[in-house]
């Protein structure tokens, strides 16, 4: 099933057609003056004329009420409440909620990609909330979504951690960051440890088998943590997507030489460097003592990617800091040969976490946040994990990803404003009808005549179009955006139609309309990697002074004992 929106862009594109002789874009958007505005005309000498000829010759009677041009040349469209009505039903009628599958495709998300033996940081939390949301719109489209988690378990600090371990360390999946700091601590007061710790990192390339063992040992431990953490999270990643930097170790010489055979790197210094074009600095692929790093690695993780698994859309969920890290990388890669079209890499870059204050986030006393004592806080405060990771979660999604976003329990937890538990709460009242009301056949007959109702269904046919969009720019913030413009159309509509107390087609109509919206919301939210809670009783509205948007009455939509009450209450709504 196409979106309404679509559709109506098809037809105003075929009139452009007609009438200029050429494509036009409609440019077609949501307008507060009509129901949409499309301003393709604009910009030409005759605009107002091409407009208004488009208009006419624009086969639009089935969907508008009303067609007509105003000011330079904008053509603005009313839809019809009958037509509305045919498309709820039709959205209704499909357990996708008219959300079709996209031409399939082989996607890598490569996201989360914390440091083994490393308590998880807040980075590695971003990047773990929005990868998911990446892997749930992707595979909801239809498409192959293969999850990569880069886990930092190979390199140079692990002769230090496996050397501590040999020593009796202890490693506590409880406390990871005790293990790694004593372990540093050594490293830096210690000749003799340090000495051994160097020793042990050749054992380890080279394979000692003892050396492995313990090497295993360590990010075995590091992995039951991790994966308690994704088990909070309620994310995807299952311990079959680790594919950490070790596994492709044994790849790096034959990555090297490929590169080599090519023409593609040059010894500078010592080392082993490819020089890609329009980038100011070498990109490192073999160190001066032999040893690889982070690029050679991710050079072997991207070739693996598109050779072997045959993907043809890589994305990297990491931190903007690294977008210099990666684009060298991807270059190096296409000249290669290991990137041609249609195969390509994205950065899903996304911005630092910072505290109220405005600074990177640190405890009071200074030092880094604990991961587990930020979700402890969350469901704390919420009193119920799916309300506290979700507005978590919801914080994170509904900022603008590439930039800064500052972590704020009370705003990310008020149940009014743009938060988890504003639509999940807008979702629970629906359910509260349904009980109320005795209703649980999903009802499908929908007329389409009040003015709020008319905004609620012009709100809700805009949902296939935005999953769409979410799975090409993975600018998950629209949807979020989207989201709560369903839940305040909801309110509005809530507000001014009475439901279980109207009668005959109207009353079925307007259950319609409900379950049709807590539906949106419940498929909206998973995509999001958020769960929607049947009851929300234990917690009173927070209304804090920055989100409350007009003041609230006892009884009025936001108050989560006020539906029924209020329900009752009214008098007057007339269609
Ligand atoms: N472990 C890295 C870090 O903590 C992130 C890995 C991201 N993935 C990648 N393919 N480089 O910064």
């Amino acid at each position: 099933m196409a979106d309404i929106g679509k559709v109506l862009r098809e037809r105003l594109a075929a009139a452009f057609e007609t009438v200029t002789g050429s494509t036009v874009d409609p440019a077609l958007r949501r307008s507060r003056h009509a129901d949409f505005q499309a301003d393709g005309a604009l910009g030409r000498p005759d605009a107002r004329a091409v407009a208004a000829a488009v208009v006419a010759a624009a086969d639009l009677g089935d969907l508008c009420a009303n067609v007509s041009v105003s000011g330079p040349g904008f053509i603005n469209l009313t839809l019809a409440g009958g037509a509305l009505a045919q498309w709820l039903a039709a959205a209704a009628a499909d357990p996708r909620l008219g959300v079709s599958t996209v031409e399939p495709e082989t996607v890598v998300v490569d996201y989360s990609g914390p440091n083994a033996a490393k308590e998880m940081h807040v980075g590695h939390l971003r990047s773990t909330v929005i990868g998911d949301a990446a892997v749930r719109v992707l595979e909801f489209l239809g498409h192959t979504v293969i999850r990569q988690n880069h886990l930092g378990d190979w390199g140079t600090n692990f002769g230090m951690l496996v050397e501590h371990l040999r020593d009796g360390g202890v490693l506590d999946p409880g406390d990871m960051s005790a293990f790694y700091a004593a372990a540093r601590r050594r490293f830096e007061a210690d000749s003799d440890f340090q000495e051994r710790a160097r020793r042990r990192v050749l054992l380890l390339q080279a394979g000692d088998v003892d050396t492995i063992e313990q090497w295993r040992t360590v990010v075995e431990i590091s992995r039951v943590y991790l994966m308690s953490v994704y088990d909070r999270l309620d994310v995807r990643l299952r311990e079959t997507d680790f594919a950490g930097e070790s596994t492709y170790s044994g790849a790096l010489d034959d990555v090297v030489a490929e590169l080599s055979a090519k023409g593609l790197l040059r010894e500078s210094d010592g080392a082993l460097c490819a020089f890609p074009e329009g980038f100011p600095s070498p990109l490192v692929v073999r160190k001066r003592d032999g040893g690889y790093g982070y690029a050679a690695t991710d050079l072997a993780a991207l070739r693996y990617r598109t050779q072997e698994l045959h993907a043809t859309r890589l994305l990297y969920v990491i931190g903007t800091p690294q977008r210099h890290h990666l684009e060298m990388v991807f270059a190096v890669a296409r000249a290669a040969g290991w990137l041609v079209p249609p195969a390509r890499a994205q950065h899903i870059a996304f911005g630092s976490v910072l505290g109220t204050d405005g600074k990177m986030l640190r405890t009071r006393a200074g030092g880094a946040i604990k991961l587990t004592a930020l979700l402890d806080e969350a469901v704390a405060r919420a009193d119920d994990p799916a309300i506290g990771i979700g507005a978590l979660k919801y914080a994170d999604l509904s900022n603008d990803r590439i930039k800064d976003y500052t972590f704020d329990f009370d705003r990310m937890l008020a149940l009014s404003g743009d938060t988890a538990p504003y639509l999940q709460y807008a979702h629970v009242r629906v359910r509260s009808i349904f009980r109320k009301g005795n209703v649980d056949v999903p009802i499908a007959a929908f007329t389409v005549t009040h003015p709020a109702e008319h905004a609620l269904a012009l709100e809700l046919l805009e949902f296939p179009g935005i999953v769409r969009e979410a799975g090409e720019t993975l600018a998950f913030h629209r949807l979020t955006a989207h989201l709560h413009a369903v839940a305040v159309a909801f309110s509005a509509f809530f507000e001014q139609c009475p439901v279980l107390r109207a009668q005959g087609p109207v009353r079925e109509s307007r259950l319609a309309l409900c379950g049709l919206t807590a539906r949106t919301l419940q498929v909206g939210l998973d995509l999001l990697g958020i769960d929607v809670p049947e009851r929300m009783l234990h917690r009173a509205p927070t209304l804090s002074a920055a989100t409350v948007r007009r003041p609230l009455a006892p009884g009025s939509p936001e108050s989560p004992r006020g539906n029924a009450e209020r329900d009752a209450s009214h008098t007057s709504c007339t269609p």
